[in-house]
């Protein structure tokens, strides 16, 4: 259909970036990224109707989405020139704009791209030497100023790093400690970065994590500076079984926020301002400045009410946190609260003890607590 509509509509129509890359890994990707010469406008329309899917179109950025029911997500974008910072760096135009456009991306990896249309059908365009670094296992940087135009493209640099098993290049390893280490982050957007690491830390974390944080201090752009060594190593461990485990059961964890903690060892409130995120992901990584008072109280809460009540406040994350961050009897605490107690609910509510003629008031409150602390009791029993 790609290809039909293209050559109906007589533009030139490429697959670009991650995709091409993951195709000549065999990796699986559901993201299509595609680069239009020509009238995307009208292109986007057409196949659409031919999908029989619904589009989005930007007409300032000229790129649009057509999400397929099948679960890809295919993007569209004008082919993009710009003036560069480093002239000469390009040979004479020979293949029109998509030339600067794959010139602008982040690494070699990336900057393939394989025609999709009559005309290109099947040809791969690898301007930057992207093959033969797919073939080292190396990721290339594509110029020199390319980090310290855009430096949330070093932690992509980390995730690509941990995703496809690759290295980086000596000079493109030289490129990314010196924008670390010189560049001026004050003025990129917070959410921006914070976007790039919740992408890095949404997968499981392996042993090469501590070693790349030590070396590329990307919590820098966040004006942050923890100690990352390899003791870190055991906690992350830690995590990631117990993380494993609430996967499988189907839970939904913000896993990112949780690694974050952890490499983290939280962070101060103040310094959260400008990130974008909301309250409850805040209170996550802030999380650790209150753990050991609820530790204090886990030792000391000894029923089944009194735990209910330490712990119902917290979202998931806080409490698998708990989870982290415990041991012995404290640890048993919360999984029995997690396990079990959490999950304890009442088939009354105040207004069935209103209707049967108790008063509003705080006694509600006590009888709702009483009859949860039955329930609690009897269950127990059963369970034991
Ligand atoms: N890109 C870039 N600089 C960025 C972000 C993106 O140069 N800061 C380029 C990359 O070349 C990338 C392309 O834009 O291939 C599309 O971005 P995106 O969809 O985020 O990445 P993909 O590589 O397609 O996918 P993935 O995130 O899985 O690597």
């Amino acid at each position: 259909v790609i290809r039909r509509e293209a050559d109906k509509h007589d533009v030139r129509v490429y697959l670009v970036g991650g995709m091409v890359r993951d195709l000549i890994l065999g990796l699986e990707n559901n993201d299509l990224d595609f680069m239009v010469e020509g009238n995307i406008k009208y292109y986007l329309r057409a196949l659409s109707r031919t999908f029989e899917e619904n589009y989005t179109y930007n007409d300032k950025f000229k790129t649009g989405r057509i999400r397929l029911n099948s679960g890809y997500n295919l993007d569209f974008a004008v082919a993009r020139s710009e003036v560069y910072t480093s002239p000469g760096a390009l040979p004479e135009v020979e293949t029109g704009e998509i030339v600067e456009d794959l010139f602008r991306r982040d690494f070699t990896v990336n900057a393939l791209a394989i025609g999709v249309d009559s005309q290109n059908w099947g040809t791969l365009i690898d301007f930057f030497g992207g093959i033969h670094d797919i073939e080292h296992k190396k990721l290339r940087v594509l110029h020199r100023f390319s980090f310290l135009d855009d430096p949330t493209r070093i932690i992509r640099g980390l995730r690509l790093a941990l995703r496809l098993g690759f290295s980086f290049q000596d000079k493109t390893n030289l490129l990314m400690k010196e924008a670390l280490k010189f560049g001026n982050f004050k003025r990129i957007s917070k959410p921006r970065i914070i976007k790039e690491f919740s992408l890095l830390f949404s997968k499981k974390m392996d042993r090469r994590i501590t070693g790349l944080l030590k070396q590329f201090p990307i919590f820098h752009l966040l004006d942050l500076d923890p100690r990352v060594d390899e003791s870190k190593f055991s906690i992350i461990k830690r995590a990631e079984c117990i993380l494993d485990y609430f996967r499988q059961k189907n839970y939904n964890i913000k896993e990112w926020l949780i690694r974050m903690v952890v490499l983290l060892d939280g962070v101060e409130e103040k310094k959260l301002a400008n990130w974008g995120l909301n309250r409850g992901e805040r209170e996550i990584l802030t999380f650790p400045s209150v753990i050991d008072t609820i530790i204090d109280k886990l030792r000391t809460n000894s029923t089944p009410l009194k735990l209910k009540k330490l712990l119902e406040g917290f979202t998931l994350e806080q409490i698998l946190l708990l989870l982290i961050y415990t041991e012995g009897k404290e640890r048993k605490q919360v999984y029995k609260y997690i396990n079990y107690l959490s999950k304890v609910d009442l088939k009354i509510n105040g207004h069935d003890l209103i209707e049967l003629g108790l008063k509003p008031g705080p006694v509600i409150k006590e009888v709702l607590d009483k009859v949860w602390e039955a329930k609690v009791d009897n269950g127990l029993k059963t369970r034991e």
